[in-house]
């Protein structure tokens, strides 16, 4: 018999924010993905080469598409090299290639995460120097590959990343502001809040407007992926991607048209330029309208059903802590007492300044932004 060998079927691992699962989880359902299986930091799925560019394609919660390699026990050094070096390495990276070794050890003999890193790194170089004659050298930023090291208990799994840069980085962002909202953080706000992509959006502190940008693009059915040129696993010498061109043509003919209103607002002028030069890098100038105030002047017309969805400020500067509380209860009651029939879905550092705003009935998720404690606060008012 003659013909295509059918593609590989792999086990891959989108990673996301601690917190997300849930919604990391959705979302890979929705998009099809099978045998789904989640876990803290993220989601498993099968499928092939093709399915895992899909998934970094639309995935908006996800961070990283992880393709597992090798699962083996490692209770020493040996071992762990033994293991390494038994991966067919040049399907990833080519011998004068770069790559990085990132490992994380938990509840095992090994417990040096460098160590781990070492050893991998010297495991794929020497396999590859062997059969090539030359080796791949580490590189700290853009390496052409990215290799993940999970030791728990003496099993050890070793992946390879399919995205490259990490999937927050959509691509469309010009300006970062003082403290950008992560886009992966912003599509989940908006997911959570589960807007119904017609009623109108309201951000009131919107910075640089990545909530506003994420929101528009779920409404259009934009894929995030869309503006980026290429995910990592594009990179990799043994072109298993046979659909790559179809996939984005797929992703582009899928989006629509949506009539959906959305507004920004922020205190900053400095900001909403920022935010206005998002909007238009990602092709949205006149989907978002931008007003210069404060939140507590915002005008919510009655009968308007919006989401309000945001990333108030956290107060992170020392004095500013009772400015903030003060803020958070005032906008809490405008939320309370003027928003009859909205809905609200807010990223809040945990703490004593969140209990401020008051909202009835508030379902809370705890999720770790950048390492800090947060809650996504949603609540129908
Ligand atoms: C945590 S940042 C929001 C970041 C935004 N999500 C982004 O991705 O860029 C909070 C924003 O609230 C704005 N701000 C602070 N106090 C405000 C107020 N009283 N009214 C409106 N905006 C305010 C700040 O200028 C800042 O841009």
């Amino acid at each position: 018999m003659s013909g295509v060998a059918p593609a590989r079927r792999e086990r891959f691992f989108a990673t996301c924010a601690p917190g997300l699962e849930p919604l990391l989880h959705a979302e890979a359902g929705e998009l099809g993905l099978s045998k789904l299986e989640r876990q803290v930091g993220g989601v498993y799925f099968e499928g092939t080469l093709d399915d895992a560019l899909r998934a970094n394609l639309w995935l908006r919660t996800a961070i990283r598409v992880l393709m597992r390699v090798a699962r083996f026990e490692a209770k020493d050094g040996d071992a762990l090299y033994a293991g390494a070096r038994a991966i067919e390495w040049e399907r990833f990276v080519r011998a004068d290639g770069t790559l990085i070794v990132d490992a994380h050890t938990s509840d095992s003999e090994l417990d040096h995460s460098l160590f781990l890193e070492q050893r991998v790194k010297d495991a794929i170089v020497d396999q590859l120097r062997d059969k090539f004659g030359t080796r791949p050298t580490v590189a700290k930023e853009g390496a052409d590959l990215g290799v993940y090291v999970h030791l728990f208990r003496d099993r050890c799994t070793l992946l390879v990343d399919t995205s490259g840069e990490s999937l927050h980085k959509r691509g469309w962002r010009k300006f970062q502001g003082r403290a950008p909202l992560a886009e992966t953080f912003a599509a989940a706000l908006v997911l959570a809040s589960g807007w119904d992509k017609r009623a109108p959006l309201v951000d009131p502190f919107c910075g640089s407007g990545t909530v506003l940008v994420e929101a528009a693009l779920i409404a259009r059915n934009m894929a995030p992926g869309l503006f980026r040129d290429r995910f990592g696993c594009e990179r990799w010498p043994s072109s298993e991607l046979r659909k790559a061109t179809q996939l984005r043509e797929q992703a582009r003919a899928a989006a629509k048209p949506s009539k959906a209103r959305l507004w920004g607002r922020d205190l900053d002028r400095a900001m909403l330029a920022g935010a206005k030069e998002n909007l238009e890098a990602a092709g949205l100038g006149d989907a978002i309208e931008l007003e210069h105030g404060h939140a507590l002047e915002f005008a919510p017309r009655k009968g308007w059903g919006a989401w309000i969805v945001s990333n108030p400020p956290w107060g992170e500067r020392i004095g500013e802590e009772r400015d903030v509380a003060r803020l958070y209860a005032q906008f809490g009651a405008l939320l309370r007492e003027r928003c009859a029939g909205f809905h609200a879905s807010l990223l809040v550092r945990k703490g004593a300044i969140a209990e401020e705003l008051r909202l009835p009935n508030p379902r809370r998720t705890r999720v770790l932004n950048g390492g800090l404690e947060c809650e996504l606060v949603t609540a129908d008012l």
